[in-house]
Parts: structure tokens; sequence; C-alpha cells
């Protein structure tokens, strides 16, 4: 049997940094709720120039230099964004172009903030099915672009960036200390659409739109739909929450990432959160976290390693890896 192997993991982020403290400047809110309600500290806003494929180039570069390969190793490119640079060609095709990489395949993905767990659900079934030997899964976005920046209920909620990894086809082990992806287990449901939607698109508006949210709905959603999917996750594997070495959450808000933990018994040392820092950066939040607990060691090979998400759509989903 094949399983896809983490190989590498790479990010990247835009330089202009924004603060709790200028967001005051820009719309009636404050650091301190902010913090308290999101756990939100600061944000990468991309600038000229910065754009999801550059951002989500850089992430692929540096994935690929840690993997200690070249984009000529790759033969398949997902990736997860809802801020494509262009309607079309997708973004993963310019990824590619950028990469000088004119072999494979490559394709956009948008389960918005589910985005990183439905590619690299995706890319597996491509490796397994044996359609690819090593891919790229890239979560790219530049959220910005698409705020109502007067809306001070959304605005001061994301930021952009990129994150990727590579995986490998490697053979199984056959037994409980396989490496790779074990489970990925995935959700929609389309009738939540007006909780969470950008009131703009090609076929409607002929614009790009803004983002609107009823936050406070999202929310009474997303902790049961997150603990839906992981127990879903466990049933298929047999692991239990005592197993688990790390949760990787979508970066959303620091309250659903606690609320997920209590229900599911993970202890809070042991979930990696991100959101100060970046906000929530959408299909980007899981490979900016999971790249930062990797590079500091907290994530070593043979970790149990849990990533979930929710988001637009709905839609949901959960991966159990083994680094
Ligand atoms: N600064 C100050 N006050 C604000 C701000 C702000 N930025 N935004 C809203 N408020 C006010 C509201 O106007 C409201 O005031 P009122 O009581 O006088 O009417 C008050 O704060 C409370 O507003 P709520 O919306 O009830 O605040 P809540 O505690 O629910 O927090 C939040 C809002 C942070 C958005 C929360 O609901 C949340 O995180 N929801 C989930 C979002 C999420 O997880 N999305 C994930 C998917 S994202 C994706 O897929 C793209």
């Amino acid at each position: 049997m094949i399983r896809s192997v983490v190989r590498g993991f790479g990010t990247a982020l835009p330089k202009r940094v924004v603060t709790n403290a200028e967001m005051e400047s820009m719309v009636d809110t404050s650091d301190e709720w902010i913090v308290q309600r999101t756990g939100i500290r600061q944000r990468y806003i991309a600038g000229e120039g910065e754009t999801t494929a550059s951002l989500g180039e850089a992430a692929a570069r540096a994935a690929l230099d840690r993997a200690g390969l070249t984009a000529a190793d790759i033969d398949l490119i997902v990736v997860a964004t809802s801020t494509p640079d262009n309607t079309f060609p997708a973004t993963a095709v310019n990824i590619q172009n950028r990469l000088g990489m004119h072999h494979g395949f490559a394709f956009d993905l948008q389960a918005v903030c589910s985005g990183f767990v439905y590619a690299v659900t995706t890319a597996d079934a491509y490796i397994r099915g044996g359609l690819a030997k090593r891919a790229l899964v890239i979560g790219s976005e530049t959220f910005s672009r698409i705020l109502d920046w007067t809306d001070r209920t959304t605005c001061v909620l994301f930021g952009d960036g990129a994150g990727a990894i590579v995986l490998e086809a490697q053979e199984s082990r056959g037994d409980t200390t396989d490496r790779g992806v074990l489970t990925t287990q995935l959700r929609s449901d389309g009738a939540h659409r007006d909780k969470l939607y950008v009131d703009g698109g090609p076929s409607t508006t002929g614009t790009v739109g803004h983002l609107r949210m009823e936050g406070r709905e999202v929310f009474k959603h997303a902790v049961g739909m997150i603990t839906d999917v992981i127990v879903s996750a466990f049933d298929a594997t047999g692991f239990t929450a005592e197993d688990i070495d790390w949760l990787v959450p979508h970066q959303a808000n620091k309250r659903i990432i606690d609320g997920s933990a209590k229900k599911l018994g993970i202890p809070l040392e042991k979930v990696v959160i991100t959101v100060d820092q970046h906000g929530n950066t959408s299909a980007a939040s899981i490979p900016l976290a999971l790249a930062a607990a990797a590079a500091d060691g907290r994530i070593k090979e043979g970790d149990l390693v849990l990533l979930e998400a929710m988001g637009g759509g709905f839609t949901w989903g959960a991966v159990l890896l083994r680094w």
C-alpha cells in the first residue's frame, strides 16, 4: 500500500505587519476587543507586487529546499485558495510556470478555510491512485483584497500568507507506525451559504466582491462540526485523543480552537497556535502553523498530527497523519 508522506514544508508572508493598534486607526475597534474575542494580535497584509501566486511560489520554493528537491521532482501542484490572482488560469498553473515547471499538472481547489484539508485529501488520493509521485500542496491567500475595510466585524479578523508541503509516495510499513496521511474526512453543507460568503463573482455581479460573515452564526456551528470530523478520523484509524502529539487547527479564532480541543480532551499544550501572529489566513493557516511547529522542533518525525478546519460553504474536514 502507498502512503503520502510529508517530505518538506515552507511558508511565505507579506512584508507588512498590521498590528491591532494600527487597526484602531482604520475602524472603530480596540486591541482589547480583538484579543479577547479572537486571540489575534497582528496580521500580515500583502502590498504591491505581493499576490496569491507570488506568496505561494515563495512557500513552494521553501518547501522544495527543505525537502532537498527541485520542481523537476514534482508532478502535481494543488493550490487551495479563494483569492486567486485571476479567475483563470488557475493560480496553481501560474505557480507551476514561476517554478519553471512545464511537466505534470496543476490545479486550484476552493473550499475556503477548509481548503488545505481538502487539498491534502485530494493530493493524497492522486498519490495513492498512482496519478502522481510527489505533490506540492499549497494554501495561499490574499484575503485583504476581498475585505470590506469599512466593516469592523470582518476586516480585523483576516490576514494574507502562504504555506506549502511536499507529499511523496512511500510504501507503507503496514503497521501502526506508518508515516504519512492515515485518514482524511471531508464534509460540506451549502445550506449555510448566507452565514459566510463573498457578495460578488464573475457569473453574478462581474465583480470580485467582499467577504460577508455572520460571525456569531459561524461560531455556533464551528466546534460541533470540527469535533464531528475528528471523531470520524479516530473511528477510521483506531487512534484516540490521547494518541495525538499535535493538533494543528485552522487558525480562525482562539476561542473556537480552545473549545474544540477541550471537547475532544486534547490538552492545550498539544495545540499549535499562530492566530495571534497571522490572523485568519484561510487556506494558508494550517500550513503556516504546521511549518512553525515543525521548524522549531515541536513536531518531530513519527509524531501523530491532527489537522482540522471549518469554513465558508460550510465546508469542514480533518486529516490525521504521522509526520
Ligand atoms: N471591534 C469592536 N467591536 C466590534 C467589532 C470590532 N472589530 N466587531 C464587532 N463588534 C461589536 C458588535 O457590533 C457587537 O456590538 P453590539 O453588541 O453593540 O451589537 C459586539 O461587538 C459583539 O459582536 P458579536 O458579533 O456578537 O461578537 P462575537 O463575540 O460573536 O465575536 C467574532 C465576533 C470574533 C467574529 C466571532 O463570532 C467569531 O470568531 N466567529 C467565527 C468566525 C470564524 O471562525 N470564521 C471561520 C471561518 S472563516 C472562512 O471560512 C473564510
